[in-house]
């Protein structure tokens, strides 16, 4: 058996040959019995957290007339405004930050639509500079809280709010904020119904983390101009390629299998690399999809990120050389980057840099072959790692990521018994912090 895999129509391989030492392909095989049980019980309903999986489906997460009224809102929204800040905290914003950043330099319709952040921590300069940077820009308020009760962004909602009231006079900000929420219950549902804003539904049988497909990721993503229809069409494909039972036409179950190995084998932390910049807000998404759902019951690999090379300069020595805690995954593309190459020099003193030999080579070319060099390089320092690699970066293959990756999540999870789709820890500290600041009904601090 080879550890390589990769879905029938190319749209995404797995490549393990640098596993080798480190990953028995026989343990492979004979942890296939147990990926076949995680299968079954996900897809019949009978796994831990059942109650919520409703993005196993991606086109029933919204139907057609909602995803009419999402495109009419934000069509609206974009009519009137030029600038949407995205109000919410982990999985009611890291999607569509993690897609508006990788897509939106190929993605014409977003030029002059933009999208910023607030409700990400609570910081007071953050916001003022978030304030002063919106000072000459037309801006509407799209607020993300499933439970409508968390605190940074319903502090950011405050401010934001306030600022844009002040600004276009409370009727008219009516028009320009969307909430997007539970269907029924909440303090934001609550306020948007007084107020008579616009809403969406974040559905009850989908978490926060899994919920970039539904109205949480795809109203911020339309307004953006993304193509939703490509992204949520990728990860449909991709939920029918995650059925296939052979292990090398079907790369999330041998990354879920890999991962799984390597925990039980001790390693305790997966690296998730990317060589391209625009990757670095899917490695956070990436972060907290596979942080919240695999870490508990003292069990989970820690999911952590890094872009190169940067930070093979920063990092890299501990990679290379440090402690054998950890395997890295480096996620790429295969084709589609943008044609730029060195130049030439114009004369014998220019030459001087030592770089004749790289001149009128294309970035791409060398940008692949730096990742190449590091994957043998760190393998080499007994770093085991995989490459992953996406056919190129655009809407539909990012949504076939995105599915490729909440699959193999689950799946991992039930490897490891524990439910992963729910966040004990996460409750824990907005208990604390209730506490501490003094809201009603959490007066006890221990
Ligand atoms: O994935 C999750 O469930 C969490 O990260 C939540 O998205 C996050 O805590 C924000 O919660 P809420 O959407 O209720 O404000």
């Amino acid at each position: 058996m080879t550890l390589t895999s990769s879905f029938d129509d190319g749209s995404l391989r797995l490549d393990g040959s640098l596993l080798a030492g480190k990953v028995d392909p026989a343990a492979v095989d004979s942890l296939q019995g147990a990926v076949g049980e995680a299968v079954e019980k996900l897809h019949a309903g009978t796994g831990k957290g059942a109650d919520f999986l409703g993005w196993l489906d991606p086109l029933k997460m919204l139907d057609d007339e909602e995803l009419v009224r999402l495109r009419d809102a934000a069509r609206k929204l974009r009519d009137q405004t030029d600038h949407l800040v995205v109000i919410g905290i982990g999985g009611s914003y890291l999607g569509a930050r993690a897609c508006y950043e990788a897509l939106r330099p190929v993605t014409p319709a977003s030029r002059g639509y933009s999208l910023t952040y607030a409700g990400i921590n609570l910081s007071a300069q953050y916001h003022l500079d978030l304030l002063d940077s919106l000072r000459d820009k037309k801006f509407a308020i799209n607020v993300i809280s499933k439970s409508g009760t968390t605190t940074e962004p319903g502090i950011a909602f405050r401010i934001f709010r306030s600022h844009l009231e002040d600004r276009v006079g409370r009727q008219n900000a009516r028009g320009l904020i969307v909430a997007t929420t539970d269907g029924r219950k909440g303090a934001l549902r609550e306020l948007a119904q007084s107020q008579g804003w616009e809403t969406f539904v974040v559905p009850d049988d989908v978490g926060g983390r899994f919920s970039v497909l539904t109205p949480v990721g795809l109203l911020p993503l339309a307004y953006a101009g993304i193509d939703i229809d490509a992204l949520v069409g990728g990860a449909t494909e991709c939920a029918v390629a995650c059925r296939e039972k052979t292990l090398e036409r079907n790369p999330s179950r041998l990354y879920a299998t890999v991962r799984h190995l390597l925990y039980r084998a001790g390693l305790s932390i997966e690296l998730m690399v990317a060589f391209e910049p625009r990757l670095a807000q899917l490695i956070e998404w990436w972060k907290q999809l596979y942080g919240e759902s695999e870490g508990k019951d003292g069990k989970g690999l820690f999911p952590a990120g890094a872009i190169y090379s940067r930070d093979l300069h920063s990092l890299g020595q501990w990679v290379q050389d440090g402690p054998r805690i950890l395997f890295e995954t480096f996620l790429s593309a295969d084709s589609g980057e943008p044609s730029l190459s060195v130049p030439s020099a114009a004369n014998k003193e220019d030459s001087a840099d030592g770089l004749d030999y790289l001149a009128r080579r294309q970035l791409s070319d060398i940008n692949r072959l730096a990742q190449e060099a590091t994957r043998v390089a760190h393998a080499s320092g007994g770093c085991p790692n995989m490459g992953m690699y996406v056919h190129k970066l655009d809407a539909y293959h990012l949504g076939v990521l995105i599915y490729f990756f909440e699959y193999a999540c689950a799946l991992s999870g039930y490897l490891s018994d524990i439910n992963p789709f729910d966040q004990p820890g996460v409750e824990v500290y907005k208990r604390k912090m209730f506490a501490l600041l003094g809201k009603p009904g959490f007066d006890n601090p221990d």
